[in-house]
C-alpha cells in the first residue's frame, strides 16, 4: 500500500513588492504560491505542470524551505518542516535534493566534478574517507552513465545532457529519498531529453526515490509521471493519474492546455476540439477574484465563477479539480462559449489594499 512521503498542506509564498529606497514601504505582494495542498507518495513520481509563472519552482522551493513559505505547512515522512531549525532542518534537507534546469548555472565551474560531489557528502558527514568515497564517486557516475574520468574534468567540458548527469549525480550523493526536479531537461537538444528521462526512471527504480518533476512540457511530465498536478496563477487547479488526466481533463486550464499538444494520430488530430486562450495571464500580484481563471475561461458563468474562489475536490476516485461547473462541463450541460476578455490592471497592484 502506498504511504505519503510528503504532505503540503495550504502552503502560501507571497513575495513583497516594495517600493522606496529610503522607507521601503511594502506595496503588494506577488502572490506565487497561494494554498496549495497536494501529497506525494513514497516511490511514485508526481509531475507539475503550468504556464511560466504559475508558481511551480516557487512551490517546489517553498517545500525544501529555500524560500520561506509565508503560511501552511510541509510534512515530510511525518515531520514538520516548518517546525525545524538549524541543524535538525540542516539534516533533513539532505533527504531533499534539488535537480535544476540548467546544470551549467547551477554548478560550480572552478570546481571539478569529484569536489563537487564530495562537497555534499561532506556537509552531511557521508565523506568516509579516501578509498570508501573514491568507491562510492565511481559506483555514482557509473549509475548515471559517466565514465570515472569524469572526476578530474570540469563542468564546462561537458555536453548539456553529461552536465544534467552530474547534477543528478550530485543530487543522488548525498542518498536523498525525494528530489524535485525543476525543468531537469527543458534546456537540452530534444534528442538528449529521452535519455535523461530514462536515466531518472532507471534510478528511480535502482535507489527507491521519490520525484516531483516540475515541467512546462506536458509530454515530459505524462512519459514519467504517476500522478500529475496542474498548477494556474498559484493555486493547484487539478490532479489526476496521469492517464486519466490525459484521457478525461476537467478543468477548462487542463482542457485548454492539453488542447494545445499535437496528437500523433492525424485522423485524431483533425477531428479533436481546440481550445484557444483569450486574454493575457493576469500577474499573480492582482490575482482575479473568485475562480482565478475566469477571466480566460470559455465555460465562465454568471454567478459564482468571479466571486467565489472553487476549493479542489474529488469529482472521481482520485481526481480533484477546482471548478464550480466540472460535473456540469464532463457531462456536456454547459457548453464554451466566447470570452470577452477581462482586463487585468498592472497597476492594480499599486492600489491593493494593504497599500497602506
Ligand atoms: N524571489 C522572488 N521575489 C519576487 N517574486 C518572485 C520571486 N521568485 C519568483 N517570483 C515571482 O513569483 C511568480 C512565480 O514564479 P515561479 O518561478 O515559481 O514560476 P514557475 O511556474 O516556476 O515559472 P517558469 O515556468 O517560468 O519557471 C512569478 O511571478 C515570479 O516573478
Ligand atoms: S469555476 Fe468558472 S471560471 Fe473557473 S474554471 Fe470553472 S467554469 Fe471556468
Ligand atoms: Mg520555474
Amino acid at each position: 500500500m502506498s504511504e505519503p512521503l510528503v504532505s503540503v498542506e495550504d502552503v502560501k509564498v507571497h513575495f513583497p513588492i516594495k517600493r522606496g529606497v529610503v522607507l521601503d514601504r511594502t506595496i503588494g505582494y506577488v502572490y506565487a504560491v497561494d494554498g496549495v495542498s497536494l501529497t506525494i507518495q513514497r516511490g511514485e513520481t508526481y509531475g507539475l505542470v503550468g504556464e511560466s509563472g504559475c508558481g511551480k519552482s516557487t512551490l517546489g522551493r517553498g517545500m525544501l524551505r529555500l524560500v520561506e513559505p509565508t503560511g501552511g505547512r510541509v510534512v515530510f515522512d511525518g515531520t514538520d518542516l516548518s517546525a525545524l531549525r538549524g541543524e535538525n532542518l540542516r539534516r533533513m534537507r539532505r533527504r531533499m535534493q534539488m535537480v535544476f534546469q540548467d546544470p551549467l548555472s547551477s554548478l560550480d565551474p572552478r570546481q571539478s566534478v569529484e569536489s563537487i560531489l564530495v562537497e555534499g557528502m561532506r556537509a552531511h558527514e557521508l565523506d568516509k574517507g579516501r578509498e570508501e568515497t573514491g568507491k562510492q564517486l565511481r559506483e555514482l557516475l557509473s549509475a548515471v552513465g559517466l565514465p570515472s574520468t569524469a572526476l578530474r574534468k570540469y563542468p564546462h567540458e561537458f555536453s548539456g545532457g553529461q552536465r544534467q548527469r552530474i547534477g543528478i549525480a550530485r543530487a543522488l550523493a548525498v542518498k536523498p529519498d525525494l528530489i524535485i526536479a525543476d525543468e531537469p531537461v527543458s534546456a537540452l537538444d530534444v534528442s538528449v531529453q529521452a535519455q535523461v528521462v530514462n536515466l531518472l526512471e532507471d534510478l528511480q527504480e535502482q535507489f527507491g526515490l521519490t520525484y516531483l518533476v516540475i515541467a512546462h512540457d506536458l509530454a515530459v511530465v505524462r512519459h514519467i509521471s504517476d500522478r500529475v498536478g496542474v498548477m494556474y496563477l498559484g493555486g493547484l487547479v487539478e490532479e489526476a493519474g496521469s492517464d486519466e488526466l490525459y484521457a478525461e481533463p476537467l478543468h477548462p486550464y487542463t482542457k485548454a492546455l492539453l488542447s494545445a499538444v499535437p496528437v500523433p494520430d492525424p485522423l485524431v488530430e483533425d477531428r479533436r476540439e481546440r481550445i484557444l486562450l483569450t486574454g493575457d495571464l493576469p500577474s499573480p500580484a492582482a490575482p482575479p477574484t473568485g475562480c482565478r481563471f475566469h477571466t480566460r475561461c470559455p465555460w465562465r458563468q454568471a454567478e459564482r465563477c468571479d466571486t467565489e474562489r472553487p476549493v479542489l475536490r474529488e469529482i472521481l476516485g482520485g481526481h480533484r479539480v477546482a471548478c464550480h461547473f466540472a460535473e456540469e462541463i464532463r457531462d456536456g450541460k454547459i457548453r464554451p462559449h466566447e470570452v470577452e476578455p477581462v482586463l487585468v490592471h498592472p497597476d492594480e497592484v499599486l492600489i491593493a489594499p494593504d497599500a497602506g
